[in-house]
């Protein structure tokens, strides 16, 4: 994207952040940094928020979400807020029987294994998602010039849980539809991709700055799967967002093998995890494209002059390429210390002053 997609209209507040001039590999005054998994249970006052709540109610109400997003803005002193939700809302918005399972994760009461289980999945309509357009508008009045990130999750992740029926290590089911009925893959893709296509759509009309794409557990594939079973569904995420002015990023865990079908996907900017080298990862994803990334968060348990060292190596990695946003390298495990990541937004800053 550059400055010349810039949509017409009054420019916005958040508009020369560091975090979207990176996202469009404009020069920064320092790198940007934000955590995925920011928002949440390494936080104290989030645990004390939450008590009583449970995980998908709590993303139904404006006044917890809009909270619980500035929490890691106000103490670490991140670049970027990510909006409070998780990826399955816009399916149990639609009317899927699920649930956030503490400790386990999105748990559904009827996996979607056939050509009738597909019916359940109808269209994602602006008012199924009230909350979060009013979530949203409240935020960006209290955020001011830090740009909120939404997201969605991608349609082949959502339909791993659709269709395991919860998390899953091996994605079993999940592979045996795809290889077994592809024309039904083809199709629960499809529908995936109209549903996640109008979540983002109404993060971003309610004043969002960037949105990513979570393929979370895209990393399972081989590449040519990925290629014809896959990526069209991502591709039309993408085509749907496009033109809004607004930076979308591309992310997915073990994905060294995928990275240059993901810059083809029509991402602004795409995230790599810890197990590639920024400067590598630049290579595979190709031209044109901003990389995000990729610290292992598992380094934040070591002590500070460790995680400093490593930090520093994502950051010479990086050091040529124009467009880095500093993330980790997946989200933030639970137990961290939210010291750690204090510590590390300010590390990352004053290490690229310019
Ligand atoms: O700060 C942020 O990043 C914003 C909030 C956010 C959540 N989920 C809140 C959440 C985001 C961006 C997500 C995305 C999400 N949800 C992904 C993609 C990101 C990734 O980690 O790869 C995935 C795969 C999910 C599905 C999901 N939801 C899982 C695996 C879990 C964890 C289960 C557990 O308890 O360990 C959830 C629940 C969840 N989503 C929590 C939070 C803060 C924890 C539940 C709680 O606090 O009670």
């Amino acid at each position: 994207m550059s400055s010349a997609d810039r949509p017409q209209g009054p420019p916005t507040q958040t508009y020369d952040s560091a975090f979207l001039k990176a996202c469009r590999r404009e020069p920064v005054p320092h790198t940007p940094v934000w955590f995925m998994r920011q928002a949440g249970r390494s936080l104290p006052e989030y645990r004390r928020l939450r008590e009583g709540i449970a995980m998908l109610d709590s993303c139904m109400r404006p006044d917890l979400v809009t909270e619980i997003t500035l929490q890691p803005v106000r103490r670490h002193g991140v670049d970027a807020a990510i909006f409070f939700s998780d990826i399955v809302v816009p399916l149990k918005a639609i009317g899927i029987d699920l649930d956030i399972k503490p400790g386990v994760g999105p748990v559904v009461a009827q996996p979607v294994r056939t050509r009738a289980d597909l019916e359940r999945l109808r269209p994602l309509e602006p008012a199924d998602v009230s909350y979060v357009t009013e979530a949203v508008g409240m935020l960006t009045a209290e955020l001011g010039g830090t740009p909120l990130i939404g997201f969605a999750g991608a349609p082949f992740t959502l339909a791993s849980y659709l269709v395991e029926g919860g998390p899953s290590r091996n994605h079993e089911h999940t592979k045996a539809l795809m290889y077994g009925d592809p024309e039904l893959w083809a199709d629960l893709l499809d529908r995936l991709a109209e549903i996640t296509a109008s979540f983002l759509r109404v993060q971003i009309e309610a004043g969002a700055s960037a949105v990513q794409l979570f393929d979370s557990w895209v990393g399972a594939l081989a590449p040519a799967d990925y290629r014809s079973r896959v990526m069209p569904a991502s591709v039309k995420v993408f085509e749907a967002t496009a033109g809004y002015g607004v930076p979308r990023i591309h992310f997915g865990v073990g994905t060294g093998e995928l990275l240059e079908l993901m810059g083809e996907a029509g991402a602004d900017v795409v995230g790599a995890d810890w197990r590639v080298p920024l400067d590598e990862a630049a290579r595979r994803v190709g031209p044109g494209r901003a990389i995000q990334g990729n610290l292992d968060p598992a380094v934040l348990f070591a002590p500070r002059e460790a995680v400093e060292t490593q930090a520093r190596s994502v950051l010479d990695a990086a050091r040529d390429l124009p467009g880095h946003v500093f993330n980790l390298g997946h989200g933030v495990l639970p137990q961290t210390d939210p010291d750690a990541l204090t510590r590390l937004v300010a590390y990352v800053h004053e290490q690229t002053a310019r």
